[in-house]
């Protein structure tokens, strides 16, 4: 039996090689929001991963969005054509490999240093800025107190976004991730743990939902029909309270009602004391809830590292598409050894690059 791990999958009019998809991950290791060479060589190695999907990290669409300093950005004409050269590297190392980006505000979790020196709040002094968010509430003891957005605040970032998919559009990529998971702006609307607002943004389902929906709106009449847009969601905040599963499945119903074509379900990310015991694809299950409940391709992510393992998910209807994320920083031929894992002889729609056949051969 042909392993489905290796059929195509279609994105809105996107078709992927196969159903494997490296899902965003920040560098942390841009220039006031722009690639720098790094991106070029990471980009370009994951492009030949063999994954039929390659989404690049979050982008900042103001540069209050970002997490830290060295963030991308997608917000001025130097981004566009750091974005551009990106996707350039991909086309030259992978023709047939699919492009995504992230497009993102970190709300609350803005300003901070990168993971590598302790991910800990930047304060102004030291080159940070005032984090803005939904609410005047802090994300951890030790974050500082956002100043809420104003209503015409909250239409400006909506319009930054459909600024920021126009110019990834134009950039070349096939397709736009809306990032409303793992504690950042959007996520902190949806959740009443970070949104206490008493205006149209917050309150009751509808209201808390409002800027995820009209960013979206906004960001699918920026773009042409032939780029995919699709949004991260996180399906729990894993703590009493907060934003539910449930929610998450009526979310991605109404985002399947606006036009978008894809979810990728996540989660946790808003609060520093959710207590969650990575495991073996331990969000998968929130992934196939979603799955099962609307119809729109639905990708899984969380620890799912082994080929056959991607295989029996999706042998089981659970889910459309796998990331691999850490996965792919380890071993970033990682698709073209899932294939050899699974006794193909090759990664079907996607050339070995000539320069490495004979290391590659299957
Ligand atoms: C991430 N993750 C992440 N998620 C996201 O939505 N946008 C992002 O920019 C990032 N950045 C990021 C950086 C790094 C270094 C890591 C390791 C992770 C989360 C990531 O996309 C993925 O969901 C998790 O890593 C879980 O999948 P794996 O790694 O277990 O396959």
């Amino acid at each position: 039996m042909n392993p489905v791990l290796f059929t195509p999958l279609k994105l809105g009019e996107v078709t992927a090689a196969n159903r494997i998809a490296v899902p965003p991950m920040c560098m942390y290791s841009a220039k006031i929001g722009v690639a720098q060479p790094f991106h070029l060589a990471h980009y370009a190695r994951l492009a030949q991963s063999g994954a039929g999907l390659v989404c690049i990290e979050a982008c900042a669409v103001t540069p209050e969005g970002r997490i830290t300093e060295g963030d991308l950005g997608l917000w001025s004409d130097e981004c566009e054509a750091g974005i551009a050269a990106v996707v350039d590297a991909m086309r030259t190392a992978a023709p047939g490999v699919k492009i995504l980006i992230q497009l993102s505000h970190a709300g609350r979790k803005a300003s901070r240093t990168a993971p590598w020196l302790g991910s800990k709040p930047l304060g102004i002094a030291e080159g940070g800025w005032r984090v803005r968010a939904p609410s005047d509430i802090a994300f951890g003891a030790d974050g500082p107190r956002p100043l809420p957005l104003d209503f015409d605040e909250c239409g400006a970032l909506v319009r930054a976004f459909a600024q920021a998919a126009k110019r990834a559009e134009r950039a070349g990529v096939d397709g736009i991730e809306l990032h409303m998971a793992h504690g950042y702006l959007i996520h902190e609307f949806l959740s009443p743990l970070s949104n206490t607002r008493i205006d149209e943004y917050g309150g009751a389902f509808e209201n808390r939902t409002r800027f995820a929906f009209e960013t979206a709106d906004a960001v699918k009449s920026a773009v042409a029909a032939r780029t995919a847009v699709g949004l991260r969601v996180s399906a729990t905040d894993w703590v009493e309270g907060g934003w539910t599963l449930e929610e998450t499945i009526e979310l991605v119903h109404g985002m399947k009602r606006h036009g978008l074509d894809f979810v990728d379900v996540s989660t946790g990310g808003l609060v520093p004391d959710a207590r969650i015991e990575e495991a073996p694809g331990y969000q998968t299950s929130f992934a196939a809830r979603v799955k099962a409940a609307v119809d729109m391709p639905v990708f899984a992510c969380g620890c799912i590292t082994e080929a056959e393992q991607a295989e029996t998910i999706l042998r089981a209807g659970l889910v459309d598409g796998i990331d691999v994320g850490r996965g792919m920083l380890d071993d970033p031929n990682w698709g073209w050894h899932a294939a050899r894992a699974l006794g193909l002889k090759a990664v079907p729609g996607l050339a070995v690059p000539p320069q490495y056949e004979r290391g590659l051969r299957l």
